[in-house]
Protein backbone atom coordinates (compact mmCIF):
# COMPACT_ATOMS: atom_id res chain seq x y z
CA UNK A 1 0.00 0.00 0.00
CA UNK A 2 1.30 3.53 -0.65
CA UNK A 3 1.87 6.35 1.85
CA UNK A 4 -1.61 8.13 2.74
CA UNK A 5 -1.41 11.77 3.72
CA UNK A 6 -4.89 13.73 4.27
CA UNK A 7 -4.82 18.03 4.00
CA UNK A 8 -8.20 19.42 5.63
CA UNK A 9 -8.73 22.84 4.42
CA UNK A 10 -10.11 24.59 7.60
CA UNK A 11 -8.81 28.22 6.99
CA UNK A 12 -11.57 29.90 5.45
CA UNK A 13 -13.77 32.57 7.40
CA UNK A 14 -17.03 31.49 5.71
CA UNK A 15 -18.64 34.96 4.86
CA UNK A 16 -21.51 32.95 3.51
CA UNK A 17 -22.42 31.98 7.35
CA UNK A 18 -22.61 35.46 8.51
CA UNK A 19 -21.26 34.59 11.78
CA UNK A 20 -18.51 35.78 14.67
CA UNK A 21 -17.82 32.05 14.61
CA UNK A 22 -15.08 30.36 12.17
CA UNK A 23 -17.35 28.45 9.50
CA UNK A 24 -15.57 25.32 10.48
CA UNK A 25 -16.38 25.89 14.18
CA UNK A 26 -19.69 26.04 13.71
CA UNK A 27 -21.21 22.90 15.44
CA UNK A 28 -23.04 19.45 13.79
CA UNK A 29 -24.64 17.57 16.41
CA UNK A 30 -22.72 19.14 18.90
CA UNK A 31 -18.87 18.98 17.68
CA UNK A 32 -17.45 21.51 15.10
CA UNK A 33 -17.65 21.02 11.88
CA UNK A 34 -14.00 20.63 11.18
CA UNK A 35 -13.40 17.99 14.62
CA UNK A 36 -16.34 15.34 12.64
CA UNK A 37 -13.80 15.53 9.52
CA UNK A 38 -10.72 15.19 11.45
CA UNK A 39 -12.34 12.28 13.66
CA UNK A 40 -12.63 10.23 10.18
CA UNK A 41 -10.08 11.32 8.45
CA UNK A 42 -8.49 9.51 11.65
CA UNK A 43 -9.95 6.61 11.93
CA UNK A 44 -9.11 6.32 7.90
CA UNK A 45 -5.89 5.47 9.52
CA UNK A 46 -3.30 8.14 7.35
CA UNK A 47 0.23 8.38 7.99
CA UNK A 48 -0.12 11.99 8.33
CA UNK A 49 -2.72 14.61 8.75
CA UNK A 50 -2.15 18.30 7.89
CA UNK A 51 -4.78 21.26 8.42
CA UNK A 52 -4.52 24.47 7.27
CA UNK A 53 -5.61 27.38 9.23
CA UNK A 54 -5.79 30.97 9.09
CA UNK A 55 -9.24 32.60 10.00
CA UNK A 56 -9.53 31.23 13.81
CA UNK A 57 -6.21 29.57 13.76
CA UNK A 58 -5.76 29.22 17.42
CA UNK A 59 -9.02 28.53 17.92
CA UNK A 60 -9.31 25.62 15.20
CA UNK A 61 -6.07 24.08 16.96
CA UNK A 62 -7.29 24.14 20.59
CA UNK A 63 -10.20 22.03 19.26
CA UNK A 64 -8.42 20.03 17.17
CA UNK A 65 -5.36 19.27 19.90
CA UNK A 66 -2.29 17.33 18.60
CA UNK A 67 -3.73 15.21 16.08
CA UNK A 68 -3.10 16.65 13.57
CA UNK A 69 0.05 19.03 11.95
CA UNK A 70 -1.04 22.45 11.26
CA UNK A 71 0.22 25.36 8.38
CA UNK A 72 -1.40 28.47 8.18
CA UNK A 73 -2.87 29.86 4.89
CA UNK A 74 -2.18 33.60 6.36
CA UNK A 75 -4.26 35.02 3.08
CA UNK A 76 -7.00 33.18 1.97
CA UNK A 77 -6.41 33.00 -1.75
CA UNK A 78 -8.30 29.76 -2.69
CA UNK A 79 -8.60 26.49 -1.97
CA UNK A 80 -5.45 25.78 -4.37
CA UNK A 81 -3.54 28.51 -2.84
CA UNK A 82 -4.59 26.42 0.85
CA UNK A 83 -2.89 23.40 -0.57
CA UNK A 84 0.31 25.07 -1.57
CA UNK A 85 0.96 25.88 1.89
CA UNK A 86 1.23 22.33 3.15
CA UNK A 87 4.34 22.19 0.34
CA UNK A 88 6.83 21.98 2.97
CA UNK A 89 5.08 19.16 4.79
CA UNK A 90 4.27 17.00 1.81
CA UNK A 91 6.68 17.67 -1.67
CA UNK A 92 8.71 15.44 -2.58
CA UNK A 93 7.26 12.60 -0.68
CA UNK A 94 6.04 9.77 -2.54
CA UNK A 95 2.43 8.45 -1.98
CA UNK A 96 -1.42 9.74 -2.44
CA UNK A 97 -2.40 12.57 -0.36
CA UNK A 98 -6.66 12.97 0.18
CA UNK A 99 -7.62 16.43 0.19
CA UNK A 100 -10.79 17.21 2.31
CA UNK A 101 -12.77 20.78 3.05
CA UNK A 102 -13.48 21.07 6.80
CA UNK A 103 -16.85 22.22 6.11
CA UNK A 104 -18.10 18.85 4.94
CA UNK A 105 -18.88 17.24 8.26
CA UNK A 106 -20.82 14.18 7.20
CA UNK A 107 -17.99 12.20 5.06
CA UNK A 108 -17.16 8.86 6.37
CA UNK A 109 -13.94 7.25 7.08
CA UNK A 110 -15.24 3.94 5.06
CA UNK A 111 -15.87 6.87 2.16
CA UNK A 112 -12.31 7.99 2.33
CA UNK A 113 -10.65 4.56 2.18
CA UNK A 114 -13.21 3.55 -0.33
CA UNK A 115 -12.34 6.54 -2.60
CA UNK A 116 -8.60 6.18 -1.68
CA UNK A 117 -9.03 2.44 -2.59
CA UNK A 118 -10.47 3.22 -6.31
CA UNK A 119 -7.73 5.75 -6.69
CA UNK A 120 -4.75 2.91 -6.15
CA UNK A 121 -6.73 0.26 -7.86
CA UNK A 122 -7.39 2.29 -11.08
CA UNK A 123 -3.83 3.43 -11.31
CA UNK A 124 -5.09 7.25 -11.57
CA UNK A 125 -3.34 10.58 -10.74
CA UNK A 126 -6.34 12.78 -9.35
CA UNK A 127 -9.76 10.79 -8.22
CA UNK A 128 -12.49 13.33 -7.44
CA UNK A 129 -15.18 11.63 -4.84
CA UNK A 130 -18.54 13.20 -6.28
CA UNK A 131 -22.56 12.92 -5.70
CA UNK A 132 -25.62 13.12 -7.59
CA UNK A 133 -27.27 16.00 -6.07
CA UNK A 134 -30.99 16.81 -7.11
CA UNK A 135 -30.42 20.60 -6.23
CA UNK A 136 -26.40 20.89 -7.31
CA UNK A 137 -26.36 25.45 -6.82
CA UNK A 138 -23.40 26.20 -5.10
CA UNK A 139 -21.55 23.15 -6.20
CA UNK A 140 -18.70 23.13 -8.63
CA UNK A 141 -20.23 20.87 -11.40
CA UNK A 142 -18.21 17.32 -12.71
CA UNK A 143 -17.69 17.95 -16.40
CA UNK A 144 -17.42 14.49 -18.35
CA UNK A 145 -16.26 13.72 -22.00
CA UNK A 146 -18.78 11.57 -24.26
CA UNK A 147 -16.88 8.11 -23.08
CA UNK A 148 -17.49 9.37 -19.03
CA UNK A 149 -14.17 10.36 -18.80
CA UNK A 150 -13.80 13.37 -16.23
CA UNK A 151 -12.54 16.37 -18.03
CA UNK A 152 -12.78 19.41 -15.45
CA UNK A 153 -14.70 20.84 -12.70
CA UNK A 154 -16.41 24.07 -13.06
CA UNK A 155 -17.56 26.16 -10.32
CA UNK A 156 -20.95 27.55 -10.52
CA UNK A 157 -19.97 31.17 -10.99
CA UNK A 158 -17.57 29.98 -13.82
CA UNK A 159 -20.11 27.35 -15.54
CA UNK A 160 -21.83 28.19 -18.67
CA UNK A 161 -25.61 27.14 -19.01
CA UNK A 162 -25.21 23.86 -20.08
CA UNK A 163 -22.71 23.14 -17.24
CA UNK A 164 -24.97 24.24 -14.59
CA UNK A 165 -27.48 21.91 -15.82
CA UNK A 166 -24.91 18.74 -14.69
CA UNK A 167 -26.25 18.02 -11.49
CA UNK A 168 -22.77 15.43 -10.38
CA UNK A 169 -21.36 17.97 -8.11
CA UNK A 170 -17.49 17.93 -6.89
CA UNK A 171 -17.78 17.27 -2.98
CA UNK A 172 -14.77 18.66 -2.02
CA UNK A 173 -12.86 15.43 -1.54
CA UNK A 174 -10.10 14.46 -3.52
CA UNK A 175 -6.97 11.90 -3.88
CA UNK A 176 -3.72 12.88 -5.86
CA UNK A 177 -0.44 11.75 -6.36
CA UNK A 178 1.18 13.76 -3.61
CA UNK A 179 4.39 14.77 -6.11
CA UNK A 180 2.25 15.62 -9.27
CA UNK A 181 -0.30 17.79 -7.04
CA UNK A 182 2.23 20.03 -6.33
CA UNK A 183 3.60 20.16 -9.49
CA UNK A 184 0.10 20.80 -11.27
CA UNK A 185 -1.01 23.43 -8.28
CA UNK A 186 1.91 25.46 -9.23
CA UNK A 187 0.57 25.85 -12.46
CA UNK A 188 -2.76 27.06 -11.07
CA UNK A 189 -4.36 30.57 -11.92
CA UNK A 190 -6.65 32.63 -10.55
CA UNK A 191 -8.80 33.99 -13.74
CA UNK A 192 -11.97 33.08 -12.52
CA UNK A 193 -15.53 34.58 -11.66
CA UNK A 194 -13.69 34.68 -7.95
CA UNK A 195 -10.19 35.78 -8.82
CA UNK A 196 -9.28 32.73 -6.31
CA UNK A 197 -6.64 29.85 -7.50
CA UNK A 198 -8.94 26.88 -7.36
CA UNK A 199 -7.71 23.42 -6.31
CA UNK A 200 -10.61 21.89 -8.82
CA UNK A 201 -8.27 23.08 -11.18
CA UNK A 202 -5.47 20.73 -11.27
CA UNK A 203 -7.83 18.31 -12.28
CA UNK A 204 -7.94 20.04 -15.89
CA UNK A 205 -4.38 20.43 -15.50
CA UNK A 206 -3.29 17.25 -15.01
CA UNK A 207 -6.01 16.30 -17.37
CA UNK A 208 -3.69 18.13 -20.13
CA UNK A 209 -0.81 16.32 -19.05
CA UNK A 210 -2.41 13.15 -20.23
CA UNK A 211 -2.16 11.67 -16.81
CA UNK A 212 -5.24 9.33 -15.98
CA UNK A 213 -8.26 10.66 -13.90
CA UNK A 214 -10.78 9.16 -12.03
CA UNK A 215 -14.10 10.12 -10.49
CA UNK A 216 -15.74 8.03 -7.85
CA UNK A 217 -19.65 8.55 -7.19
CA UNK A 218 -20.91 8.41 -3.89
CA UNK A 219 -24.66 6.90 -3.69
CA UNK A 220 -25.71 9.26 -1.02
CA UNK A 221 -25.25 12.95 -1.56
CA UNK A 222 -26.24 14.07 1.92
CA UNK A 223 -22.40 12.53 2.98
CA UNK A 224 -20.96 15.30 1.19
CA UNK A 225 -23.23 18.61 2.09
CA UNK A 226 -20.90 21.28 2.18
CA UNK A 227 -21.81 23.54 4.37
CA UNK A 228 -21.64 27.45 3.63
CA UNK A 229 -24.47 28.98 4.84
CA UNK A 230 -26.90 28.09 7.60
CA UNK A 231 -29.35 26.51 5.35
CA UNK A 232 -26.47 23.63 4.66
CA UNK A 233 -25.73 23.86 8.44
CA UNK A 234 -29.32 22.72 8.99
CA UNK A 235 -29.85 20.00 6.36
CA UNK A 236 -26.06 18.64 7.62
CA UNK A 237 -27.74 18.46 11.28
CA UNK A 238 -30.27 17.13 10.06
CA UNK A 239 -28.47 14.42 7.83
CA UNK A 240 -26.02 13.44 10.76
CA UNK A 241 -29.14 13.40 13.69
CA UNK A 242 -30.59 10.82 11.08
CA UNK A 243 -27.38 8.98 11.07
CA UNK A 244 -26.46 9.05 14.68
CA UNK A 245 -30.23 8.33 15.52
CA UNK A 246 -30.17 5.13 13.15
CA UNK A 247 -27.03 3.32 14.13
CA UNK A 248 -27.95 3.94 18.11
CA UNK A 249 -31.16 2.06 17.15
CA UNK A 250 -29.72 -0.61 14.67
CA UNK A 251 -28.12 -1.00 18.23
CA UNK A 252 -31.11 -1.69 20.36
CA UNK A 253 -32.12 1.88 21.49
CA UNK A 254 -35.72 2.89 21.02
CA UNK A 255 -35.94 6.20 19.97
CA UNK A 256 -39.53 7.00 20.02
CA UNK A 257 -39.59 10.22 17.76
CA UNK A 258 -35.99 9.73 15.57
CA UNK A 259 -37.29 13.60 14.27
CA UNK A 260 -36.62 15.51 18.10
CA UNK A 261 -34.01 13.14 19.18
CA UNK A 262 -30.93 14.46 19.30
CA UNK A 263 -27.99 12.15 20.15
CA UNK A 264 -24.31 14.15 20.35
CA UNK A 265 -21.57 11.87 18.05
CA UNK A 266 -19.94 11.63 21.61
CA UNK A 267 -22.83 9.55 23.25
CA UNK A 268 -22.62 6.15 23.80
CA UNK A 269 -25.96 4.06 24.68
CA UNK A 270 -26.88 0.31 25.91
CA UNK A 271 -29.75 -1.51 24.36
CA UNK A 272 -32.84 -1.37 25.64
CA UNK A 273 -33.04 2.19 26.61
CA UNK A 274 -36.10 4.29 25.79
CA UNK A 275 -35.12 8.12 24.36
CA UNK A 276 -38.73 10.04 24.37
CA UNK A 277 -39.23 12.81 22.25
CA UNK A 278 -37.36 15.99 23.13
CA UNK A 279 -34.57 14.28 24.30
CA UNK A 280 -31.37 16.51 24.07
CA UNK A 281 -27.85 14.32 24.74
CA UNK A 282 -24.84 16.60 24.84
CA UNK A 283 -21.41 15.95 24.31
CA UNK A 284 -19.94 12.58 26.45
CA UNK A 285 -23.01 11.21 27.61
CA UNK A 286 -23.26 7.72 28.36
CA UNK A 287 -26.14 6.03 28.98
CA UNK A 288 -26.44 2.67 30.17
CA UNK A 289 -29.63 -0.25 29.33
CA UNK A 290 -32.93 -0.35 30.38
CA UNK A 291 -33.00 3.42 30.97
CA UNK A 292 -35.99 5.98 30.30
CA UNK A 293 -34.96 8.93 29.07
CA UNK A 294 -37.39 11.77 28.63
CA UNK A 295 -40.00 13.62 26.99
CA UNK A 296 -38.29 16.75 26.81
CA UNK A 297 -34.92 16.07 28.79
CA UNK A 298 -31.73 17.55 28.16
CA UNK A 299 -28.42 15.50 29.50
CA UNK A 300 -24.89 17.13 29.00
CA UNK A 301 -21.83 14.80 29.52
CA UNK A 302 -23.04 12.77 32.26
CA UNK A 303 -23.13 9.18 32.67
CA UNK A 304 -26.65 7.23 33.38
CA UNK A 305 -26.74 3.76 35.11
CA UNK A 306 -29.12 1.07 34.16
CA UNK A 307 -32.63 1.11 35.36
CA UNK A 308 -32.83 5.06 35.25
CA UNK A 309 -35.41 6.78 34.47
CA UNK A 310 -35.28 10.58 33.74
CA UNK A 311 -38.36 12.92 32.32
CA UNK A 312 -38.87 16.20 31.54
CA UNK A 313 -35.36 17.35 33.40
CA UNK A 314 -31.81 18.64 32.97
CA UNK A 315 -28.43 16.80 34.04
CA UNK A 316 -25.11 18.42 33.55
CA UNK A 317 -21.87 16.70 34.19
CA UNK A 318 -22.91 14.60 36.70
CA UNK A 319 -22.98 10.45 37.53
CA UNK A 320 -26.55 8.97 37.93
CA UNK A 321 -27.05 5.54 39.39
CA UNK A 322 -29.02 2.57 38.22
CA UNK A 323 -32.31 2.43 39.19
CA UNK A 324 -32.53 6.07 39.77
CA UNK A 325 -35.71 8.06 39.30
CA UNK A 326 -35.20 11.97 38.69
CA UNK A 327 -38.16 14.16 37.75
CA UNK A 328 -40.09 15.86 36.22
CA UNK A 329 -38.97 18.95 36.62
CA UNK A 330 -35.47 17.90 38.50
CA UNK A 331 -32.46 19.72 38.12
CA UNK A 332 -29.18 17.82 38.28
CA UNK A 333 -25.86 20.52 38.11
CA UNK A 334 -22.57 19.95 37.86
CA UNK A 335 -20.20 17.56 40.26
CA UNK A 336 -23.51 16.04 41.51
CA UNK A 337 -23.23 12.13 42.51
CA UNK A 338 -26.84 10.07 42.60
CA UNK A 339 -26.22 6.48 43.80
CA UNK A 340 -28.22 3.08 43.02
CA UNK A 341 -32.28 3.56 43.80
CA UNK A 342 -32.45 7.73 44.54
CA UNK A 343 -34.95 9.59 44.04
CA UNK A 344 -34.90 13.07 43.05
CA UNK A 345 -38.27 14.57 42.11
CA UNK A 346 -40.56 17.87 40.86
CA UNK A 347 -38.68 21.23 41.42
CA UNK A 348 -35.71 19.27 43.03
CA UNK A 349 -32.17 21.30 42.07
CA UNK A 350 -28.85 19.13 42.87
CA UNK A 351 -25.78 20.90 42.96
CA UNK A 352 -22.20 19.62 43.53
CA UNK A 353 -23.76 16.99 45.93
CA UNK A 354 -23.99 13.58 46.41
CA UNK A 355 -26.71 11.59 47.74
CA UNK A 356 -25.95 7.73 48.59
CA UNK A 357 -28.21 5.12 47.90
CA UNK A 358 -31.57 4.96 48.43
CA UNK A 359 -31.63 8.63 49.54
CA UNK A 360 -34.74 10.75 48.28
CA UNK A 361 -35.51 14.72 47.97
CA UNK A 362 -39.27 14.23 46.22
CA UNK A 363 -40.59 17.28 46.01
CA UNK A 364 -39.17 20.80 45.88
CA UNK A 365 -35.69 21.31 47.70
CA UNK A 366 -32.32 22.68 47.03
CA UNK A 367 -29.57 19.96 47.86
CA UNK A 368 -26.20 21.99 47.07
CA UNK A 369 -22.75 21.48 48.52
CA UNK A 370 -23.79 18.48 50.62
CA UNK A 371 -22.80 15.22 51.52
CA UNK A 372 -25.99 12.87 51.73
CA UNK A 373 -25.67 8.80 53.23
CA UNK A 374 -27.96 6.46 52.47
CA UNK A 375 -31.76 6.31 53.15
CA UNK A 376 -31.92 9.97 53.97
CA UNK A 377 -35.29 11.53 53.57
CA UNK A 378 -35.82 14.83 52.37
CA UNK A 379 -38.58 16.25 53.13
CA UNK A 380 -40.97 18.67 50.79
CA UNK A 381 -39.34 21.93 50.27
CA UNK A 382 -35.92 21.18 52.98
CA UNK A 383 -33.21 23.44 51.60
CA UNK A 384 -29.42 23.16 52.31
CA UNK A 385 -28.34 27.18 52.89
CA UNK A 386 -25.28 26.36 51.22
CA UNK A 387 -24.16 30.40 50.87
CA UNK A 388 -23.50 33.49 52.70
CA UNK A 389 -22.62 35.77 49.93
CA UNK A 390 -19.15 35.59 49.99
CA UNK A 391 -18.23 31.72 50.33
CA UNK A 392 -20.02 27.92 49.96
CA UNK A 393 -20.31 25.44 52.97
CA UNK A 394 -21.15 22.28 53.32
CA UNK A 395 -23.80 20.47 54.48
CA UNK A 396 -23.13 16.73 55.66
CA UNK A 397 -26.05 14.32 56.26
CA UNK A 398 -25.38 10.84 57.50
CA UNK A 399 -27.06 7.37 56.99
CA UNK A 400 -30.85 6.98 57.81
CA UNK A 401 -32.17 10.80 58.55
CA UNK A 402 -35.24 12.25 58.30
CA UNK A 403 -35.38 15.72 57.26
CA UNK A 404 -38.95 16.89 57.92
CA UNK A 405 -40.69 19.62 55.48
CA UNK A 406 -39.18 23.02 55.13
CA UNK A 407 -36.26 22.72 56.96
CA UNK A 408 -33.20 24.83 56.25
CA UNK A 409 -29.74 23.32 57.02
CA UNK A 410 -27.70 26.26 57.52
CA UNK A 411 -23.98 25.21 56.75
CA UNK A 412 -21.50 24.02 57.85
CA UNK A 413 -23.61 22.21 59.68
CA UNK A 414 -24.09 17.90 60.18
CA UNK A 415 -26.51 15.42 60.94
CA UNK A 416 -25.45 12.46 62.37
CA UNK A 417 -26.78 9.10 61.44
CA UNK A 418 -30.39 8.38 61.96
CA UNK A 419 -31.49 11.52 63.17
CA UNK A 420 -34.91 13.20 63.17
CA UNK A 421 -35.26 16.94 61.95
CA UNK A 422 -38.91 18.61 62.99
CA UNK A 423 -40.52 20.34 60.28
CA UNK A 424 -39.95 24.12 59.97
CA UNK A 425 -36.81 23.92 61.57
CA UNK A 426 -33.86 25.91 60.81
CA UNK A 427 -30.80 23.84 62.03
CA UNK A 428 -27.92 26.14 62.83
CA UNK A 429 -25.95 23.58 65.02
CA UNK A 430 -24.76 19.68 64.07
CA UNK A 431 -26.77 17.93 65.15
CA UNK A 432 -26.00 13.96 66.99
CA UNK A 433 -27.16 10.37 65.65
CA UNK A 434 -30.31 9.51 66.92
CA UNK A 435 -31.67 12.83 67.94
CA UNK A 436 -34.46 14.74 67.37
CA UNK A 437 -34.06 18.48 66.69
CA UNK A 438 -36.50 20.77 66.74
CA UNK A 439 -35.65 24.47 65.92
CA UNK A 440 -37.94 26.34 65.00
CA UNK A 441 -40.46 29.25 67.66
CA UNK A 442 -44.12 27.33 69.48
CA UNK A 443 -46.99 27.82 68.58
CA UNK A 444 -49.45 29.79 70.49
CA UNK A 445 -52.72 30.17 69.95
CA UNK A 446 -54.84 33.24 71.16
CA UNK A 447 -58.66 32.43 71.76
CA UNK A 448 -60.67 34.93 70.32
CA UNK A 449 -58.69 36.69 68.79
CA UNK A 450 -60.18 36.75 65.79
CA UNK A 451 -63.66 38.81 66.12
CA UNK A 452 -66.61 37.25 64.37
CA UNK A 453 -67.66 38.68 61.02
CA UNK A 454 -70.79 40.32 62.73
CA UNK A 455 -69.30 42.09 65.53
CA UNK A 456 -66.93 44.20 63.27
C1 LIG B 1 -15.58 24.12 -2.90
C2 LIG B 1 -15.18 23.69 -4.31
C3 LIG B 1 -16.43 23.22 -5.07
C4 LIG B 1 -17.09 22.09 -4.31
C5 LIG B 1 -17.37 22.50 -2.86
C6 LIG B 1 -17.81 21.28 -2.06
C7 LIG B 1 -13.28 25.10 -4.94
C8 LIG B 1 -12.82 26.26 -5.73
N1 LIG B 1 -14.57 24.83 -5.01
O1 LIG B 1 -16.45 25.24 -3.03
O2 LIG B 1 -16.06 22.78 -6.37
O3 LIG B 1 -18.29 21.72 -4.96
O4 LIG B 1 -16.19 23.02 -2.23
O5 LIG B 1 -18.24 21.63 -0.79
O6 LIG B 1 -12.48 24.46 -4.31
N2 LIG B 1 -10.46 27.27 2.34
C9 LIG B 1 -9.20 27.52 2.80
N3 LIG B 1 -8.50 28.55 2.24
C10 LIG B 1 -9.00 29.30 1.22
C11 LIG B 1 -10.31 29.01 0.76
C12 LIG B 1 -11.02 27.99 1.34
O7 LIG B 1 -8.69 26.87 3.71
O8 LIG B 1 -8.31 30.21 0.76
C13 LIG B 1 -11.21 26.16 2.97
C14 LIG B 1 -12.50 26.61 3.64
O9 LIG B 1 -12.29 26.89 5.01
C15 LIG B 1 -13.41 25.41 3.44
C16 LIG B 1 -12.86 24.71 2.19
O10 LIG B 1 -11.58 25.26 1.96
O11 LIG B 1 -13.34 24.51 4.52
C17 LIG B 1 -13.73 24.95 0.95
O12 LIG B 1 -13.85 26.35 0.73
P1 LIG B 1 -15.27 26.99 0.39
O13 LIG B 1 -15.09 28.47 0.28
O14 LIG B 1 -16.29 26.49 1.30
O15 LIG B 1 -15.51 26.42 -1.07
P2 LIG B 1 -16.90 26.15 -1.79
O16 LIG B 1 -17.40 27.43 -2.36
O17 LIG B 1 -17.80 25.42 -0.90
MG1 LIG C 1 -17.73 25.03 1.10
Amino acid sequence: MNNRYAVILAAGQGKRMKSDLYKVLHPVCGKPMVEHVVDQVTKAGLNEIVTVIGHGADAVKQHIGDRVSYVLQKEQLGTGHAVIQTKEHLKDRKGVTVVLCGDTPLIRAETIEALMNHHEQTAAKATVLTAYAHNPSGYGRVVRDEQGGVLRIVEEKDADETERQVKEINTGTYCFDNELLFDALSKVGNDNAQGEYYLPDVIEILKAQGETLSAWQTPDFSETIGVNDRVALSQAEKAMKKRTNEHWMRQGVTIIDPDHTYISADAVLKPDTVLHPGTMLHGEVEIESHCDIGPFTEITDSRIGEGTSIRQSVVSNSNVGRNVKAGPYAHIRPESELGDEVKIGNFVEVKKSSLKKGSKASHLSYVGDAEIGERVNLGCGSITVNYDGKQKYLTTIENDVFVGCNANLVAPVKVGEGAFIAAGSTITDDVPGKALSIARSRQTNKEGYVKNKEEL
